[in-house]
């Protein structure tokens, strides 16, 4: 269960979660973070970001292996070290600026800040140094959205041990929508949404989502995406989308992609 330090309340608009895949960080235009901006006249916004591609990279050039189970990646001291860098140092930093060129006032930070992100271990064993996220500092993010500051938040948080953990992205995110009673969570990745057979599948629910697991149409990278849609589909959240790339977050009045819901379809009689 995820607990909360703070209960403030903000200037009344909703909070929506956009968590930005690393795999399309270095495809998003001018125009997506212009529609970040543009969200803001609406939402309290966060950002959640990955960087998969950055870490794989520079573990391959530094001939680090990197094993993936379940779609979470195996994290010794060594490959933490890299993705530390990556993650705070170079995505966060990119990202941070990138949106600030829209006049917005993003401001950067990871688990560690003012005790942002506090997670246990989810198997030191088979993944290293993973962590879950059991705590989320709203004092903090509530504070910085009531000064309108924008949160771009890297996936890092620290154990009641004191170790410093790498969170897949995905799940952060779900961990600080869940904390802040948001009324969206959209993941932005590098494909439309959720593809069978090739083609998108606009909206699915939680079953068939286990039984996409099972069948293997999901798999990989998708497998924590859609486990953190899952977890919070409760009153708050009805529904978690997986959009690609694209201009803009909302196009038409609308998003584009792949809609989770809880699956409890109301019979139109
Ligand atoms: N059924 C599916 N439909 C679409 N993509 C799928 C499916 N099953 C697995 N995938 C994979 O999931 C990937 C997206 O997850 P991935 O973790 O690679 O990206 P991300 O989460 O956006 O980036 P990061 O992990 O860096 O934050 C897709 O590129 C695709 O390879
Ligand atoms: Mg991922």
């Amino acid at each position: 269960m995820i607990t909360s330090k703070s209960m403030q309340v903000t200037e009344h608009k909703p909070v929506i979660v956009l968590k930005l895949g690393g795999s399309v960080l270095s495809k998003l235009s001018s125009l997506f973070y212009k529609s970040i901006k543009d969200l803001q006249q609406h939402y309290h916004v966060i950002l959640v970001h990955g960087g998969g591609p950055d870490i794989t990279a520079t573990l391959k050039k530094l001939g680090i292996e990197s094993t993936f189970i379940n779609g979470q990646r195996k994290t010794t001291k060594e490959v933490f070290s890299i993705a530390e860098q990556m993650l705070k140092g170079k995505v966060n930093s990119a990202l941070v600026h990138q949106i600030n060129l829209q006049g917005v006032s993003a401001i950067g930070l990871s688990g560690y800040d003012a005790g942002l992100l506090k997670a246990g271990f989810v198997d030191e064993e088979s993944l290293g140094f993973v962590g879950r996220i059991d705590e989320v500092n709203l004092t903090l993010l509530h504070n910085l959205l009531s000064l309108h500051y924008l949160p771009v938040i890297a996936p890092l948080a620290v154990t009641n041990g004191g170790e410093r953990v790498n969170v897949n992205a995905d799940l952060a995110a779900s961990a600080v929508a869940k904390a802040l009673k948001a009324e969206k969570l959209v993941f932005v990745t590098d494909v439309p949404g959720i593809l069978k057979d090739g083609e998108l599948v606009s909206r699915v629910t939680k079953e068939a989502i286990h039984h996409y697991i099972e069948s293997g149409i999901i798999y990989g990278g998708m497998i924590p995406k859609v486990q953190a849609a899952l977890s919070v589909l409760n009153e708050n959240i009805h529904e978690v989308m997986i959009v690609g790339c694209q201009d803009s977050i909302i196009q038409d009045g609308e998003m584009v992609g792949t809609r989770i819901t809880e699956g409890k379809e109301v019979q139109v009689i």
